[in-house]
């Protein structure tokens, strides 16, 4: 069920320049919510300036504990005022929303690729894979080297990561993570991989996995207003096989595609990769 009300802040930390991890008391969200959903944030409680919630991907959780975490980047007003929340205030928050990743019991190994902040539902998911026993392998790359996000929280977690950075990095690959990608799907034993980053990154991802016919699924981001489908503004053309019935087909095949328009906050964040590129 989603969770609709006030929410404390138990600690905000600086993660990087204008990048932010922040941890909330929610276990009326922590019980339910599964990688790939999403929370509602509003950012202010000081008048209605920015008036519409912002949303944000479930980064990590505690269940036991109720601690739900996101990691975010300033982009606007919004994200703005919510770096300056401090321990103990109070947030208004919606959630978990969104359907969540498909997790498939036969993959023993996966592939991430995420473009910058795009690695925050890829975190959850990746802990979660981890305690099932799948083998994880994450690309994560981002324009500078401090702009990188996830890569402390893998290396505890024992996953192994490779850096792509666009402006260049001691520690990785100078250029983009598609290209890191393009050279480990040669010859790979992946059974899926899952992606979340810039459309044009998404794209790219897209076109590498149709090459080597590995599925994949996909968080997309939209600008939002309600959250909960019911305003439209986050509608997204999507490929459907006009003789499935089935929402989100994972077998939808190469087939006389008809485009429809979905909304991420209800039928996504999460798509499969043939269904949105
Ligand atoms: C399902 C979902 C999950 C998300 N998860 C995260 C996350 O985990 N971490 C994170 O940092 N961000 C995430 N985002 C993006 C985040 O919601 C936006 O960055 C945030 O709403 C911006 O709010 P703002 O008030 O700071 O910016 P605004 O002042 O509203 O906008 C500032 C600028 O950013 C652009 N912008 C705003 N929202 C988006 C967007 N969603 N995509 C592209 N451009 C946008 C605007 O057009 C404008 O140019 C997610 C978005 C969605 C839809
Ligand atoms: S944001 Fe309103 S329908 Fe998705």
């Amino acid at each position: 069920m989603t969770f609709s009300g006030k929410v404390e802040v138990i600690k905000q930390e600086k993660k990087g320049p204008g990048i932010f991890r922040l941890d909330l008391d929610a276990p009326e969200i922590c019980g339910e919510a599964m990688p790939g959903q999403f929370v509602h944030l509003k950012t202010t409680d000081r008048g209605y300036d920015p008036l519409l919630r912002r949303p944000f991907s479930i980064y990590d959780l505690d269940r036991q504990q109720g601690v739900l975490s996101i990691t975010y980047k300033v982009v606007g007003l919004g994200t703005g005022i919510l770096s300056g929340r401090q321990r103990g205030e109070t947030l208004e928050i919606m959630g978990p929303l969104g359907r969540p990743f498909s997790i498939f019991e036969e993959d023993r190994r996966v592939l991430m690729v995420a473009g910058g902040v795009g690695y925050a539902p890829l975190n959850f998911l990746a802990r979660l894979l981890q305690k099932k026993n799948v083998e994880v392998e994450v690309l994560l790359g981002a324009r500078k080297a401090e702009e990188l996000v996830g890569k402390e929280d893998l290396e505890l977690l024992g996953i192994s990561a490779e850096v792509a950075v666009e402006e260049g990095s001691p520690r990785g690959y100078k250029g983009r993570v598609t290209d890191l990608l393009e050279r480990k799907l040669k010859g790979h034993s992946f059974h899926r991989l899952y992606s979340c980053g810039p459309c044009s990154m998404l794209e790219q991802v897209a076109r590498l996995s149709r090459q080597c016919s590995l599925p994949g699924e996909v968080s997309l981001e939209s600008i939002m207003a309600c959250g909960v489908g019911a305003c439209l503004g986050c509608a997204f053309p999507v490929k459907v096989d006009p003789s499935s019935t089935a929402d989100n087909d994972q077998s939808i095949q190469a087939v006389e595609y008809e485009t429809r328009y979905k909304r991420i906050c209800v039928e996504g964040p999460t798509f499969s990769l043939e269904e949105v590129f």
